[in-house]
């Protein structure tokens, strides 16, 4: 279908599904452009985890009453719904974490284990001589994991610069990403910027000198269709709470093979296939990543969250935040002094949009907006890296979601001459 003819989402009723976007703050009623850092959750999310608890809540893999099958079918049920969602091959490959965070460690740790065990993969073993490779434009989560990585096992840590324009420099990937290159972790959208990156020009260098790519889709699988064989990808990992899911649950996809091959990160109950006092052998994949008592309702929670988002389709939501990302861009540059600190076209990028405001600290910006309602984060959205790259400690971020209004942006922007007022006076 033509793009200009796309169905849009029908965000009035959309927007019936959320009860806390009826809130009012000091009279004013809530304008939520946060969802970058958490979305909020509809109706459905929250009935689907209740009826779970009021109904089936029992642990899973182990019971065989009847409440243990239960548990044991919509855990499980949530896996192959997660698969399907980001067209895993399988639903095997899908590894239920806490949260993004949790899901690159598992890797960083599981290569840090592979290095110190005898006989491990070649692939994630890591010395003095090798090399990860990361942006300048990573979320800490997708940074802190590696350098303590590499501190541990000697390797070095190098990253693909940023240009003026807030893109990937991906004219050097050639020469950061070498014959030394074990492994390379990127953002597909920044959380800052709002940037999208080239993945597949990123995923063909790395596997051509034989390296592993693992892909942080904390900011890409809530908007925009997903096929991770697609992506090219061996790793994607990605976060419920920011795809109108519960907090404490979070996504690892991991091509089956790799999985088989790689090191547990965490052990105890549940992810063995035999235990005697001396050793133990492991299960395989997924149930060898998830030790001990994993977050069942969440996952029940993460399911119903992506029939909601089904439902309005991924390419709706692309097509919308498309839209109120081209709404706000250019009403956003029209206001004085103010500085988008990401691309100024809605291409290639999301409906994340940072900003400063000549003469204004974002906190105060932030506090001015929120006394009329207007939910935005602000500070330094754990992407130091990136901030001091373009000379800035913080700024002011608006992130759009299916429920997002362009009146809300307009809210916005006049919360921004407010400030001017207010702190002027
Ligand atoms: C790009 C990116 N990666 C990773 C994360 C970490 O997600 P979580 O806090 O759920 O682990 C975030 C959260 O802001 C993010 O924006």
């Amino acid at each position: 279908m033509n793009d200009a003819f796309a169905p849009r989402l029908d965000v009035e009723k959309i927007r019936a599904d959320f009860p806390i976007l009826n809130r009012d703050i000091g009279g004013h009623r809530l304008a939520y452009l946060d969802s970058a850092a958490t979305s909020q959750r509809p109706r459905q999310v929250e009935e689907a985890m209740r009826e779970f608890s009021e109904h089936s809540n029992a642990n899973i893999s182990r019971s065989v009453h009847t409440l243990g099958a239960e548990a044991t079918e919509a855990y499980e049920g949530a896996r192959s719904r997660v698969a399907a969602f980001i067209k895993a091959p399988s639903a095997d490959e899908v590894i239920f974490t806490k949260n993004a965070t949790e899901s690159i460690n598992l890797v960083a740790y599981a290569m840090l284990a592979a290095t110190v065990e005898k006989g491990a993969d070649e692939r994630f073993r890591l010395g003095e001589g090798d090399e990860i490779v990361v942006t300048q434009m990573e979320h800490h989560a997708n940074l802190v994991p590696w350098q303590e990585l590499c501190k541990r096992t000697g390797a070095t840590l190098k990253w693909i610069g940023v240009r003026d324009d807030f893109r990937l420099d991906i004219d050097s990937i050639d020469q950061v990403i070498t014959e030394r290159t074990k492994l390379v972790a990127l953002t597909h959208v920044s959380n800052l910027l709002g940037t999208r990156n080239p993945l597949s020009q990123v995923t063909k260098r790395a596997h051509a000198v034989g390296a592993l790519v693992l892909v942080d889709a904390a900011q890409s699988v809530p908007h925009m269709p997903i096929d991770v064989t697609e992506m090219g990808a061996d790793f994607v990992a990605f976060t419920g709470h920011k795809m109108l899911g519960p907090t404490g649950i979070g996504v690892l996809w991991g091509r089956a093979e790799l999985l088989e091959a790689m090191p547990p990160f965490l052990s105890g109950g549940s992810m063995i296939t035999t235990v005697t006092m001396e050793e133990t052998t492991f299960a395989a994949a997924p149930a060898k990543f998830e030790a001990g008592t994993p977050p069942i309702s969440a996952a029940v929670g993460l399911a119903a969250a992506i029939d909601y988002l089904d439902n309005l389709g991924m390419d709706n939501i692309l097509h919308h935040e498309k839209e109120l990302a081209a709404y706000a861009l250019p009403r956003l540059e029209q206001v004085e002094g103010l500085h988008v600190i990401g691309p100024r076209v809605p291409i290639a990028r999301g409906a994340t949009i940072s900003f400063t405001l000549d003469g204004f600290h974002p906190h105060d910006v932030g506090q001015v907006l929120d006394s009329d309602g207007v939910a935005v984060r602000v500070g330094h959205h754990c992407a130091k890296p990136v901030c001091s790259r373009y000379g800035v400690t913080a700024t002011t971020r608006l992130s759009a979601y299916v429920y997002t209004t362009t009146e809300e942006i307009d809210r916005l922007i006049a919360g921004l001459e407010k400030v001017r007022k207010v702190f002027s006076r």
